[in-house]
């Protein structure tokens, strides 16, 4: 089924200048950008959209994280586009995310509070979906 999904490149991969090379992985691999957004989130946002990490011991730290630069959002659109972009990142551990992937092969992060890992996707239709509707209402 042709499925969208939410995207976003972290703050690290904005700080590191990657926002080009990782848009690139997700074109060549036939998925399409429908919606991109440049901005800072505000700290609601992000805690809604990381609302099930809640009470988790790494909850706080991510979402200063996540707040602490501007971050890509895009809606990304194609064929199996989530399961797509998920092997296309890799392991949520840049150690494990095997070479090949987004995070194998850019995310340098080792061993700090939060994992900073470059990008988030969506894990299925049903988190895409709301993770569109937070990230760009205007579109779902
Ligand atoms: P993401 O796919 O955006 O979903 C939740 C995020 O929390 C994850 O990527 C990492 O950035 C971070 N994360 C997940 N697990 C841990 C963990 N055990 N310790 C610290 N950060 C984590």
């Amino acid at each position: 089924p042709v499925e969208r999904s939410l995207v976003l490149v972290k703050p690290d991969g904005v700080r590191r200048a990657l926002i080009g090379e990782i848009i690139r992985r997700i074109e060549a691999k036939g998925i399409r950008v429908v919606a991109l957004d440049f901005r800072a989130l505000p700290r609601e946002l992000v805690e809604e959209h990381y609302a099930e990490h809640e009470g988790k011991p790494f909850f706080e730290p991510l979402v200063s994280f996540m707040t602490s630069g501007p971050v890509v959002s895009m809606i990304i659109e194609g064929h199996r586009c989530i399961e797509a972009f998920r092997l296309l990142a890799g392991a949520t551990d840049p150690v494990k995310a095997a070479p090949g992937t987004i995070r194998g092969d850019l995310a340098t992060d080792i061993g700090t509070t939060v994992v900073q890992n470059l990008v988030h996707g969506s894990d299925s239709p049903v988190s895409a979906e709301r993770e569109i509707k937070l990230f760009f209402p205007q579109e779902s």
